[in-house]
C-alpha cells in the first residue's frame, strides 16, 4: 500500500463537531487523480489508521485533497486525535485514494445521505452538476440544520434537506416506491439508513442500488476454526463470535490494530497455510494470496496457520 506525506494547509470547522482538512503536497505538487467516491487512510497523529472520503469532485490533477471529520468523543480515537492534534502545517502520512463506491453513468440519479454521509455523495453530486447534468436528486437527512456540513450549497429544486429535530422522521416510502431502470441510487450514512433504504428497494433492480460501508462489506455466517500462531505452534481457537484479531490478543498474542473494520491493513498477518474467506477492503488480490486481515478475515478451512506480516516478509520477496 503506497503512502504519501501530505501537509495540512487548511481547517475550517463546518459545524461544532465537523471540521474540513486541506491537505497538499509540502512541495507544491500535484497529487495523484482519484475520482467521486474515492477515499483515502489517514493515520492520525495518535497512530490511528481511519478511512475518509474525499469531499471533492476530484479529477486527473488535483492540487489537494479535502476530508471532513465528524468528532466522535464515543468513538475509537481516530477522529477526537485528528480534531485535537491536526493544524495547519501538520504532516500526515495517507494513503493513496481507492474506490471502492464509484459513480456510474446513469440518465438520472438519487443521493440518500445521513450525517456525515454527504461526504462521499457531495463529491459525486458537485461533479455531475458541474457537467451540466440534471435529474441529479439529493435527499440529505441530518438532525438539525447547526449540525449539517455544506447546507448553503444543497439549496436546490432537486434537494431535500430534512432536519429530524423540525420535522421528525422523514417518510422514505414516497423516494423508492416506484422503481426505475433509469435512476441510481447512492446512499451513504448511518447503519439504520442504510438499512432502511435497502429493505425499502428490496423491488428495485440490484444493479442499480450503490451502497457505501464505512465497514468492509461480508456476508455469510462465521463458523469456529483453529489459529496456529506460527513464531510459537500456539494453536488459538476462533470462536464464530471472536474475531481472529480477538483470539489473538486473549491468547496472549499481540497483534497491532487500528480501524478494526478491514479497512486500513493494520493488523495484516502472513498466511502459511490454510484457506481465508477474505472480508476487508484493502488487501489487493495478490496480497490475498499470502496475507489476511486479523480484524474481520476469517479462516476457510478448520485450520490456519498465521504469523506477523512484517517478520515474514523481511525473509521473502513480499509484493510490498
Ligand atoms: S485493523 Fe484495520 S484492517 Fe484490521
Amino acid at each position: 500500500m503506497s503512502e504519501l506525506r501530505l501537509r495540512v494547509t487548511e481547517t475550517t470547522d463546518l459545524t461544532p463537531t465537523v471540521r474540513r482538512f486541506a491537505l497538499q503536497d509540502p512541495e507544491g505538487l500535484t497529487l495523484p487523480p482519484y475520482e467521486p467516491g474515492a477515499h483515502i487512510v489517514v493515520t492520525t497523529p495518535a497512530g490511528h489508521r481511519r478511512s475518509y472520503s474525499l469531499v471533492d469532485p476530484g479529477g486527473a490533477r488535483p492540487r489537494e485533497y479535502v476530508v471532513c471529520v465528524r468528532r466522535d468523543g464515543g468513538g475509537r480515537g481516530g477522529s477526537v486525535s485528528v480534531h485535537d492534534d491536526v493544524a495547519v502545517d501538520t504532516d500526515l502520512v495517507v494513503s493513496m485514494p481507492a474506490n471502492r463506491f464509484p459513480l456510474r453513468p446513469s440518465p438520472r440519479y438519487l443521493f440518500v445521505a445521513g450525517g456525515i454521509g454527504i461526504t462521499p455523495l457531495r463529491a459525486m453530486v458537485r461533479r455531475l452538476r458541474a457537467e451540466g447534468k440534471t435529474g441529479v436528486r439529493l435527499l440529505y437527512l441530518t438532525q438539525c440544520a447547526e449540525e449539517t456540513a455544506f447546507l448553503e450549497e444543497f439549496d436546490g429544486p432537486e434537494d431535500t434537506v430534512h432536519h429530524s429535530d423540525d420535522g421528525g422522521l422523514l417518510d422514505l416510502w414516497p423516494y423508492f416506491a416506484v422503481p426505475d431502470d433509469d435512476v441510481r441510487i447512492y446512499c451513504c450514512g448511518p447503519a439504520p439508513l442504510m438499512r432502511t433504504v435497502q429493505a425499502l428497494t428490496a423491488h428495485w433492480r440490484m444493479s442499480r442500488i450503490h451502497m457505501e460501508e464505512f465497514a468492509a462489506p461480508h456476508s455469510g455466517i462465521s463458523v469456529p476454526f483453529t489459529a496456529v500462531w506460527a513464531p510459537d505452534g500456539r494453536r488459538v481457537d476462533v470462536p464464530a463470535h471472536l474475531s481472529l484479531l480477538a483470539a489473538l490478543r486473549r491468547a496472549g498474542v499481540p497483534v497491532t490494530s487500528s480501524c478494526e473494520a478491514g479497512v486500513c491493513g493494520t493488523c495484516r498477518l502472513e498466511v502459511l497455510e490454510g484457506e481465508v474467506d477474505h472480508r476487508d477492503s484493502v488487501l489487493t488480490e495478490r496480497e490475498k494470496l499470502s496475507s489476511m486481515l486479523a480484524c474481520v478475515s476469517r479462516a476457510k478451512s478448520t485450520e490456519i496457520a498465521v504469523a506477523p506480516h512484517l517478520v515474514v516478509s523481511q525473509y521473502s520477496s513480499a509484493d510490498d
